[in-house]
């Protein structure tokens, strides 16, 4: 449903919602959103990707309907579109999480909880009067990873999301030309270009100090301390007896983030993932991986009988929710299209992502002659390689 705030500011599309975002941010946090690994080639090619592969619709099939919902591990979606895991929400919006929670709430959607929340994982749930994941990842320490599981379990979580192509951090080069830290250092640059924000910068600073609530402790809490702290646990030297580790402290379902490949996603579930998302960290770790809807189709014939598949990366239009669907996805996770959304206008601006996508979505149905969901298949689309058959 349209608000009041996505009606004056004329935001139609995600794109709208990025340059709105861009106005409302220094420079160095948007491109922090933004940006991607190395020269951005993954980036990139998360949105060629999608422009690569053809709807192909059906004339004269009435569509009363153009009913969206579906369901994810038994939970009814009124879209079939999730909200990625972000760290740090809280820097782009003041409580940004708890915006995103109650506009996930609003719109029948599921809220992914990061890692690197600002906000506590159990006020996000008491927030959100439906299901809320929780995300996490394997750390060096065996007992902070059964903390943050029980954390999640505690808090009353429906899922695990653990994401499993974060051993080690992708270089963002953008981050490094404009000096971007966690958090942001003040420097003249920095100071001048937050001036010329003055939403933000008065948000930023009237706001309580923003914080990682999972890894304060020991009397500290600023987010300086933190990130360094954070950096140390990570762990490079993750193998699936971890992932044994985590799901066997782990009741719930559970479901495995950055799989681009099909045997990792086969050794998944058959390790006991109950949901994949096909996913390349939105092109913000390995540069030259390929975009997850490129290897969807095969990961979903590998394992979708035994497990739900999401793709997460590049997703900036309903037609592009449409192809995954088409290519064996379940549903799909947005990261920027919703973070953009957050920075342009906190609860209001993620309502605006979830609305512009639900009504791509059904008015590329209405064109397509598909009325529902389970409408969408394999033969609604074609690949640059069928359309090379059909020539
Ligand atoms: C600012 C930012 C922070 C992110 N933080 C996390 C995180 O804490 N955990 C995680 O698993 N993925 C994180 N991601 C990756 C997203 O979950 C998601 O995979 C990615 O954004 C998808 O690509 P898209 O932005 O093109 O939709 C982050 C992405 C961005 C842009």
């Amino acid at each position: 449903m349209t608000d009041r705030w996505q009606q004056q500011k004329n935001v139609y599309s995600i794109e709208v919602l990025r340059d709105l975002a861009r106005k409302r941010l220094p420079k160095m946090v948007f491109d922090f959103i933004d940006g991607g690994s190395e020269d951005e080639h993954t980036w990139q090619r998360n949105i060629d990707a999608f422009r690569d592969i053809a709807l192909l619709p059906h004339v004269l099939r009435a569509t009363p309907d153009r009913d969206l919902s579906t369901t994810v591990l038994g939970h009814r979606l009124q879209l079939p579109v999730m909200v990625a895991p972000t760290g740090l929400t809280g820097m782009f919006w003041p409580q940004g999480e708890t915006a995103v929670a109650r506009a996930c709430a609003a719109a029948g959607s599921i809220m992914t909880v990061s890692h690197a929340t600002t906000v506590s994982t159990k006020s996000l749930v008491e927030t959100a009067d439906n299901p809320v994941w929780a995300q996490t990842l394997i750390y060096n320490d065996k007992g902070f990873t059964r903390e943050m599981i029980e954390r999640a379990a505690d808090a009353g979580c429906h899922a695990l999301v653990l994401t499993v192509d974060l051993q080690a951090l992708g270089q963002r080069e953008r981050d490094l030309r404009n000096g971007f830290t966690v958090p942001p250092k003040i420097t003249p640059r920095s100071a001048f270009e937050a001036m010329r924000h003055p939403a933000w910068l008065f948000d930023y600073f009237s706001n309580p100090e923003i914080t990682m609530v999972n890894y304060a402790g020991d009397g500290k809490t600023d987010l300086a301390s933190l990130a360094q702290h954070m950096g140390k646990i990570f762990d490079s030297n993750v193998s699936w007896e971890d992932f044994d580790f985590v799901r066997k402290h782990w009741d719930g379902p559970l479901v495995v983030k950055g799989i681009l490949r099909t045997d990792d996603a086969r050794m998944a579930v058959e390790r006991g993932a109950d949901a994949i998302v096909v996913s390349n960290h939105g092109g913000r770790q390995l540069d030259g991986a390929p975009s997850p809807v490129e290897v969807l189709p095969a990961i979903a014939e590998a394992v979708a009988e035994n497990a739900e598949v999401y793709l997460c990366s590049g997703i900036r239009r309903g037609s592009d929710v449409i192809k995954c669907l088409a290519l064996g996805a379940r549903a799909v996770l947005i990261g920027r299209a919703h973070l953009y959304g957050v920075a342009a206008g906190g609860e209001s601006g993620v309502a605006a992502s979830l609305d512009i996508l639900a009504q791509e979505m059904r008015r590329a149905m209405a064109l397509g002659g598909w009325n529902t969901i389970s409408d969408i298949t394999r033969d609604c689309v074609a690949l640059p390689a069928d359309r090379i058959r059909q020539n």
